[in-house]
């Protein structure tokens, strides 16, 4: 039986997956190399360095920065993202998260956020949703970061329960991978190409349906 619910946040509760990829095609363009939406699928869900780094290679340009140097420009396109999650208010609940986040809560479902991004928790205050949440797992303290299961297997943890006890939720391939690995049922949102390997896939949050979700879970 399903008890509990995992989410992912950037591109799933909200938009903030678009602003990661512009604050990253600023930065990139700075230094010279160009990235489109179909290599941005691959920085969905990653770390923050572990994005610079894929988007340095990308660029064949690995060598050409110090760690500092690299440090200072992860801090640099944080700063843009910054700029962007700065208005952030309850309205930029993507279609259907809010009504799904309250019928869960009214039906006693469990609730924690498996984000790697380490905004989360002022993101989550912004769109006034902390309440409806049992926890937040820090991204800082793991081990490994998605496509690894860990962070989803600590989202289950966090809420007493097994992984096979709840449903997780991502756009990205990474977590999908994650979830799928941490023996979780996978509701994937974004492109059919995306999502091929979601136990259950959705184009838009708007489809987004409890007992749908909780039916095809169960079966
Ligand atoms: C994930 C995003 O949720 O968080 C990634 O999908 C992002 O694109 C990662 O790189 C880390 O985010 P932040 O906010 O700590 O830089
Ligand atoms: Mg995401």
């Amino acid at each position: 039986m399903i008890k509990g619910l995992v989410f992912d946040l950037d591109g799933v509760i909200t938009d903030t997956a678009e602003y990661h990829y512009l604050a990253w095609k600023s930065l990139a363009e700075k230094i010279g190399i160009e990235i489109d939406r179909e290599f941005n699928e691959q920085l969905k869900g990653i770390s923050r360095m572990e994005s610079l780094d894929l988007i340095l290679k990308h660029g064949n340009k690995e060598a050409d920065f110090t760690e500092a140097e690299k440090e200072e420009l992860a801090t640099q396109k944080n700063e843009e993202y910054k700029e962007y999650i700065k208005e952030i208010t309850p309205a930029d609940l993507l279609p259907g998260i809010d009504k799904l986040l309250k019928e869960a809560k009214e039906k006693g479902l469990g609730m924690t956020l498996a984000s790697a991004s380490k905004n989360g928790p002022a993101i989550m205050n912004s769109l006034e949703i902390m309440d409806l949440f049992d926890g937040i797992v820090d991204p800082a303290t793991l081990k490994a970061g998605k496509p690894d299961p860990e962070i989803f297997v600590r989202g289950a943890e966090m809420l007493g329960l097994r992984p096979d006890e709840c449903v997780g939720f991502e756009d990205a391939e990474a977590g999908i991978e994650g979830i799928n690995g941490a023996g979780m049922f996978s509701v994937g949102v974004g492109s059919e190409d995306a999502m091929q390997k979601a136990d259950y896939a959705v184009t838009s949050t708007e489809e987004l349906n409890l007992d749908t979700i909780l039916a095809k879970a169960s079966q």
